[in-house]
């Protein structure tokens, strides 16, 4: 998608083919830049801060951290090391094991001297395929957002929950994917953005995203969302996810839960738009998902632009105010109406997840 104008992705390898550029999201959507990463450790420590996230995002990230790790060791003990490392970054997006399974798998085989390339190779193939994925959701729920309006006669209103944007992939998005499509194509749409407490993703990520694209958006508090689903102000609500397990349940930024409960008593439906990379097929209850626990201190403080354009921190509560900071929730899968993913729409349920992805569960 474009900056300015400019296209680009969320991160690509530098021409000396020595390190990635990302665009470093704890920056936005004050300052643009981008960091260099060039070893193991930039690499963890940019998924942890969160310079990058969102599920595909931290996935595609980690794929090239660990191509990077085998660039200065590639014995089976650091290619161990490394692994554990990048999947110790951050633990709710299931992405990022996929990833990481997927470049171990292919390298362990082979001789030690060539597995940095091919780890290389496979992390660049990752996210062309990721782009990809996203373009394909946005195929299927273009046509979701196609029939509300065809239903409606106007504008169709669609709310989101944190960034499940381009920022938040390689390119496109997830839930936005849809988004973009339809408003290329000419099918007026317009999004309430969540603004997401506690990191607001949605103020500062989708709201940007979205603006640099010509995307009509509102941003709202995290709670005026039940408010407008009451007045049938919303049309329909698609969110992202950092895991889905095998029967449906969908974990995703918190606050995702409470949307779903406020759709489910106004008849809004809810979708979540995932991948199939965001599946966990180990896993059946979405109560067993690790839930990331972040510091209490960006309950407590909020960091923004002053009216001198420098940027600051500022605290919310008192001092020594306790609190706390679970990063993501669980959405039961009988509150989606369906996912929208690479291969179609897919009912929330085990045996239509389990029949539309067959071949790729392991
Ligand atoms: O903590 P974050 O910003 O990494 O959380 C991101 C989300 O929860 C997204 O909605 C999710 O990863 C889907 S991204 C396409």
């Amino acid at each position: 998608m474009r900056i300015d104008g400019r296209p680009y992705r969320t991160l690509w390898p530098t021409g000396d083919g020595r390190a990635i550029e990302v665009i470093d999201q704890t920056l936005l959507p004050h300052r643009f830049a981008t960091r260099r990463i060039d070893d193991l450790d930039s690499a963890v420590e940019a998924i942890r801060t969160m310079v990058v996230r969102g599920a595909p995002l931290i996935g595609a990230s980690a794929a090239y951290g660990l191509a990077l790790a085998l660039k200065s060791a590639a014995d089976d003990a650091s290619l161990e090391r490394a692994y554990g490392a990048l999947l110790a970054s951050r633990p709710t997006a299931v992405n990022l094991r996929w990833a990481l399974d997927d470049v171990r798998r292919r390298v362990r085989p082979l001789p030690p001297g060539e597995r940095a390339a091919a780890a290389w190779a496979r992390a660049a193939e990752i996210c062309d395929e990721d782009v990809a994925l996203n373009r394909r959701i946005g195929e299927a729920g273009l046509a979701l957002i196609d029939a509300a309006h065809r239903a409606h006669g106007r504008a169709v209103n669609v709310l989101t929950h944190c960034n499940a944007g381009w920022l938040a992939t390689v390119d496109w998005g997830t839930a936005t994917a849809p988004i973009y499509l339809a408003h290329d194509r000419g099918v007026p749409v317009h999004v309430f953005v969540d603004e997401t407490r506690p990191r607001n993703q949605g103020a500062a990520l989708t709201a940007f995203e979205l603006g640099q694209h010509g995307v009509p958006h509102t941003l709202i508090a995290d709670n005026a969302g039940g408010h407008l689903m009451q007045r049938g102000q919303i049309d329909l609500c698609i969110v992202g996810a950092d895991r889905v397990t095998a029967r449906g349940d969908a974990a995703n930024k918190i606050g995702t839960y409470l949307k779903a409960l406020a759709a489910r008593a106004n008849r809004v439906p809810f979708y979540v738009a995932a991948p199939h990379t965001t599946i966990d097929w180990t896993m059946e209850d979405g109560l067993d998902i690790e839930i990331e626990e972040r510091s209490a201190d960006e309950v407590t403080h909020m960091t923004g632009r002053l009216h001198d354009g420098t940027i600051a921190r500022v605290a919310l509560a008192p001092p020594g105010t306790q609190a706390m900071n679970p990063a993501f929730d669980v959405t039961p899968a009988e509150l989606i109406e369906a996912f929208i993913t690479d291969r179609g729409l897919c009912p929330a349920t085990k045996p239509a997840l389990a029949a539309l992805f067959e071949r790729d569960r392991s």
